[in-house]
């Protein structure tokens, strides 16, 4: 858009003015307005004619060299998603309830739970509206799907240093339990209570690994 204290000109007086620029070269450069270049504009309107056609073309060739280069310009990569807790909290918060209620098949039978007596506002799982066996299997996904937060770059541990998210061991014991609670939610389905108490075994093992490693001394951890 041109902004209203200019004043627009057309394709044509474009090429009136580089043509009279050319013919009689401005002493340096600076500031000219149309009618001032125009002054000394003397020859043929012919050439000028033919000149803003060959613009007119050149235009259109541009832009559409500029709508193709648009439509093959790879998307930029989607923003990091933010990052909200530190390592700690994330376990505390998301990774240890949900594991918990993957391990309790090893104590009692999901399907003898009684529901709460308002399961609406349960604090527990295991009692609430999506209580007994789909409370694990909804924990054994809530799990596998936290996996994903721990693989985003920009966490912090407890201590100040950051999580190794990208560090191929860190992303192998993520992975462990990622397919742990995915083969739990599986047996959840199945009701199958020996062999989700054998996966709990395989979750709390996949939990271990990054924690021998990572987890240590408060000063050593994610080191
Ligand atoms: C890829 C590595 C990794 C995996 C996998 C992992 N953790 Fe952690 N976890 C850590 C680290 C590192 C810390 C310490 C974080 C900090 O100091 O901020 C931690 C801390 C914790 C804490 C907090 C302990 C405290 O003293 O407050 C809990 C609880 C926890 N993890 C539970 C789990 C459970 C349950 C699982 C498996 C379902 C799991 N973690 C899987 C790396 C991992």
């Amino acid at each position: 858009m041109t902004p209203a204290k200019y004043k627009s000109i057309t394709v044509e007086q474009i090429a009136r003015a580089m043509i009279a620029t050319s013919l009689n070269r401005p002493g340096r450069s600076d500031v000219y307005h149309y009618p001032e270049m125009m002054r000394s504009d003397r020859h043929g309107a012919h050439i000028i004619h033919r000149m803003s056609r060959h613009i007119t073309l050149s235009l259109m060739l541009l832009s559409m060299a500029g709508a193709a280069l648009t439509a093959q310009a790879p998307q930029p990569a989607p923003p990091a998603p933010a990052v909200y807790a530190n390592l700690n909290q994330l376990m505390r918060g998301v990774l240890y309830p949900a594991a918990n209620v993957v391990f309790f098949p090893q104590f009692e039978n999901p399907a003898n739970v009684k529901q709460a007596s308002d399961p609406g506002m349960a604090t527990d799982p295991l009692t609430s509206t999506f209580g007994g066996w789909q409370a694990v299997e909804n924990a054994s996904l809530a799990l596998a799907e936290s996996t994903t937060l721990l693989l985003v770059p920009g966490r912090m541990c407890s201590n100040g240093v950051a999580a190794p998210v990208t560090d191929p061991q860190w992303v192998a014991f993520v992975q462990e339990v990622r397919d742990a609670g995915m083969e739990a939610y599986k047996a959840a389905q199945a009701k199958d209570q020996e062999k989700v108490s054998a996966l709990s075994e395989k979750v709390s093992t996949s939990c271990e690994h990054c924690h021998r490693k990572w987890r240590r001394t408060q000063a050593n951890r994610c080191k």
